[in-house]
């Protein structure tokens, strides 16, 4: 056993900061403004459920873990795997409940014990959280305030931190694993956790009521277009149609609002492409997984402290193009690089694929305008739509709905121009029929438009596929009374 311990369990001595309890490398010196490190030990924090523990366990906690914090070797336990370093926690505790004289269940000292490994090992009060596989987000509004998104729904919790100092060091600790530092002098920061969850802090003076910090938890097993159709986000036939329209390397954007389920979309789809194609993917932060055996995946670099060494996304797209992709995918579209993605998907790299955040079709295409001009290109407004319709074939909707529930509200294709004015074509649609009274949930149903004879039918027919294509339309209208299919609703 190791770790130096006073007998009487009462000198004290300077605890180093979270970060380094954890091992993970300091990659730079935090600067001057950053925040101290604590100069005594972190607050115990308060676990999730407040209301059910008492006052007296946050005063044992306090004493426990202000003993713990005295006693051992921070350093060395930062040596240790995670599982050695809950052994030689366990050990002390159990040594200093029994010094102390501290009256205690054999459950409440479990639940002692997990709380403060918590907070030495891990992400303090986060962790019940980030154990949690249902949870869509997590999202940390200061101290005291922490939501967190399941089933569609966001909904507060009870869990709180000792104070904005300890979740200022758990940011800290979260973004130095992947080499990145925030602080006041830079208070933005995008991360990933080991789990490969995407993490963004923003920290005071930015955030006013203390840092915040947006969590979006990967899912060990991400969903796939069958689970999609299990919960009722598309229809069977929509998610044939998605998978003809992944194989023929029709150029996708996926557009939708926050959290909508684009990236899952984006990842279901990629899922269609064959193993033996190139595909690069571009991403802010690394969320995709893709199945297929020959990926490339390339992440954007923010600036370092002296404002040197960004590496947009535009860079990495522009990259690709002398990467020999066959496909190229872009996490999330949001500036100049959409005219990169347009150039790539127009010359020769049919099947690329990104997602936008837009609320329907047509405002996927304005929005893509709006990005190209932003980014400074010179051009006419006409020729940016030229070149949109003559890149993108197909734009797939999704949207969260007021209910919570996830859904794909358009399968639409792009088909040209008349005049001034992009044209679109529904194929699929999602139409709200209704509500249950009883527990809210909209009713709705999938239906195609008519279309019998897509944009990219030719696309099908070269790949053998338009009889499934032909099968998955029809199977999708809905007839009205007289028996007639329904009609197009263009977008
Ligand atoms: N159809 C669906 N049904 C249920 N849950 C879904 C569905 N699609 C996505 N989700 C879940 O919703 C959460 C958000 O999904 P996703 O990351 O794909 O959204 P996004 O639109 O890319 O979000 P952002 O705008 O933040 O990038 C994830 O936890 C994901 O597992
Ligand atoms: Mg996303």
């Amino acid at each position: 056993m190791f770790g130096r311990r006073s007998s009487e369990l009462t000198t004290t001595r300077p605890v180093a900061p979270q970060a380094q309890v954890a091992g993970a490398p300091q990659q730079r010196k935090p600067a001057e403004s950053a925040p101290p490190p604590p100069s005594r030990a972190p607050e115990p924090p308060e676990p999730e459920n407040r209301s059910q523990k008492s006052e007296e366990y946050y005063d044992v906690k306090t004493t426990v873990f202000n003993a713990l914090i005295d006693t051992i070797d921070l350093t060395q336990l930062a040596k240790l795997d995670a599982a050695a370093a809950r052994e030689e926690i366990r050990d002390i505790v159990s040594e200093i409940i029994q010094i102390k004289n501290v009256v205690m269940s054999i459950a409440e000292q479990e639940e002692l014990l997990e709380d403060i490994c918590n907070d030495v090992l891990g992400y303090g009060p986060l962790e019940p959280l980030l154990a949690r596989d249902d949870i869509a987000d997590i999202m940390v509004n200061g101290a005291s305030t922490t939501f967190i998104e399941v089933g569609g729904k966001v909904q507060k919790t009870g869990v709180r931190f000792a104070d904005n100092l300890q979740l200022m060091n758990i940011c800290q600790r979260i973004v130095s694993h992947v080499g990145r530092r925030v602080d006041e002098s830079s208070p933005i920061c995008d991360a990933r956790l080991p789990d490969g969850s995407r993490v963004n802090v923003i920290a005071p003076p930015l955030a006013i009521d203390g840092p915040a910090l947006t969590i979006r938890k990967f899912k060990k097993d991400k969903l796939k277009l069958e689970q999609l159709v299990k919960f009722g986000s598309l229809s069977p036939e929509g998610k044939m149609i998605l998978e003809i329209i992944g194989r023929v390397r029709c150029n996708v954007v996926v557009s939708g609002g926050t959290g909508s389920g684009k990236t899952t979309l984006l990842n279901c789809i990629s899922g269609c492409v064959d193993n033996d194609e190139r595909i690069i993917t571009c991403e802010d932060s690394a969320e995709l997984q893709l199945q297929q055996p020959h990926v490339v995946r390339l992440e954007t670099r923010p600036a370092n402290l002296e404002g040197e060494g960004q590496i947009t996304m535009r860079d990495l797209v522009k990259n690709c193009l002398r990467m020999r992709p066959e496909r190229i995918i872009v996490g999330e579209v949001r500036g100049p690089e959409a005219f990169d993605l347009l150039q790539a998907m127009n010359t020769g790299h049919d099947g690329s694929m990104g997602t936008l955040h837009a609320n329907s079709p047509r405002e996927a295409i304005s929005r893509m305008e709006s990005m190209i001009m932003m980014g400074g290109f010179a051009l006419p407004t006409k020729t940016i739509r030229e070149m949109i319709t003559g890149s993108v074939d197909v734009i797939v909707q999704a949207a969260r709905l007021r209910d919570g529930s996830r859904k794909i509200t358009h399968i639409t294709e792009v088909l040209g121009m008349e005049g001034d004015v992009v044209t679109l074509q529904n194929i699929l649609v999602y139409e709200i029929l209704g509500e249950d009274p009883k527990t809210g949930k909209l009713i709705g149903r999938h239906r195609s438009t008519g279309i019998a004879r897509p944009k990219f039918w030719e696309r099908a027919e070269y790949y053998g596929l338009t009889d499934k294509l032909s099968e998955a339309l029809s199977a999708a209208e809905v007839k009205d009374r007289n028996g007639n299919p329904l009609g197009e609703r263009n977008g």
